[in-house]
């Protein structure tokens, strides 16, 4: 086989239009591509190496013949379609939050639990951003000393609610510069030169789903049920990046040296971390690049066993479009696609 037969399902969206530069920029072996949306962008025309490719709504029949069908459009359409998509014989890797807590359903970070692939029943999860860019900073370290307790505080970008946030965000900054009223349609306040500490809906327990996604998502990928959590995530006025300030306490001390050393070696993660030269992760240099960045790295001094850090991804990228494609990479490189391993 020359390559995959591949559906994008969101194809028009933010992660969706990331997708298709990831697919390009990798050389992901493609026999034939599928741009899937809803009927507000059927005929619309978007490109996929040098050629045009005319969108198409999204139908239970759109996935006859499809090996690979990347989903992100958002929960009620992966609720509906993946299931449609892997009866028809396609292997979906799904950016929603339809499936990720399934215990049918694989939820994976490749540089960490490649193996659970292996398990899947046609319908893979892609992890949450915040989620993604957080276990590929601490699990190099756990590996070694096993962290029991994680405090993580997120500054989550506008371009992980989707391009209409990205619109809001861009329409409200020009508003406030020109001494104009803004007026919130995606957020429930004004986002431009504000913090709002509300992603997702408030949980019974008083915290987010945002921030319980991050709870029980990295419980899940990381094999490690007995973490304990607490998150907080706010989003910030910046258009692509998320940062996060994390604290950790291991099971014994571990020096920032040696923390340092870890993520040194850990695929897919790079160290910035000079302050003499005020080198740290930022979220508008992480824009377009593919690792996950990792800095201000410095013992907790409010606890013997304790690290803090300050680790930052571009949220399309490794936190949706590149690690769900990483998953597809994975399967092929280990002989898991089309050759009925795994199904
Ligand atoms: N942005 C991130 O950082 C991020 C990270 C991880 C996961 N995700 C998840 O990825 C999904 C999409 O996010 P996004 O940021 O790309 O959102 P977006 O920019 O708002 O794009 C939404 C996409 O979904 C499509 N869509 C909407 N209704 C549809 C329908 N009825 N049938 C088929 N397609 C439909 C839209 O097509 P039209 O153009 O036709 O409306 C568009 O292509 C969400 O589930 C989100 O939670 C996002």
């Amino acid at each position: 086989m020359n390559g995959y037969k591949v559906a994008i399902v969101g194809a028009t969206g933010m992660v969706g239009q990331e997708f298709i530069k990831v697919l390009e920029q990798r050389s992901f072996p493609i026999e034939s591509i599928e741009m899937l949306a809803s009927d507000r962008s059927a005929g619309k025309k978007l490109f996929f190496s040098h050629r045009e490719v005319e969108v198409k709504e999204t139908t239970p029949e759109s996935f006859k013949g499809i090996d690979i069908a990347l989903f992100s459009a958002g929960t009620d359409i992966s609720r509906y379609f993946s299931p449609i998509a892997a009866q028809s014989g396609a292997v979906v890797i799904d950016n929603s939050s339809a499936f990720r807590m399934d215990p049918k359903v694989p939820l994976v970070v490749p540089e960490i639990n490649p193996e659970d692939i292996k398990k899947h029943k046609g319908i893979i999860a892609n992890p949450n951003c915040s989620t993604i860019q957080m276990v590929m900073a601490l699990y190099p370290l756990h590996r070694v000393n096993t962290i029991k307790r994680i405090v993580v505080t997120t500054f989550q970008a506008v371009s992980g609610t989707g391009s209409a946030a990205v619109g809001e965000l861009t329409t409200q900054a020009k508003q406030v510069l020109n001494g104009q009223a803004t007026a919130p349609h995606v957020y429930p306040h004004q986002i431009a030169f504000n913090v709002l500490p509300e992603i997702d809906v408030f949980l019974d327990n008083a915290y987010t789903k945002e921030e319980w996604k991050m709870v029980e998502e990295t419980r899940k990928i990381m094999h490690a049920d007995d973490i304990a959590i607490s998150a907080t995530c706010a989003r910030v006025p910046v258009f692509i990046g998320h940062s996060e300030a994390i604290n950790i306490e291991f099971s014994h001390p571990m020096s920032p040296d040696e923390a340092r050393r870890l993520l040194a070696q850990a695929p897919g993660v790079k160290l910035l971390d000079d302050p003499a030269i005020s080198l740290y992760p930022q979220s508008w240099s992480s824009a377009g690049t593919d690792e996950v960045f990792v800095g201000r790295i410095r013992r907790d001094v409010s606890h013997p066993n304790g690290l803090v850090m300050w680790v930052v991804a571009d949220n399309l990228r490794k936190g949706a479009a590149l690690n769900a494609i990483q998953i597809a990479e994975e399967m092929i490189k280990r002989g898991w696609l089309n050759n009925g391993g795994g199904r």
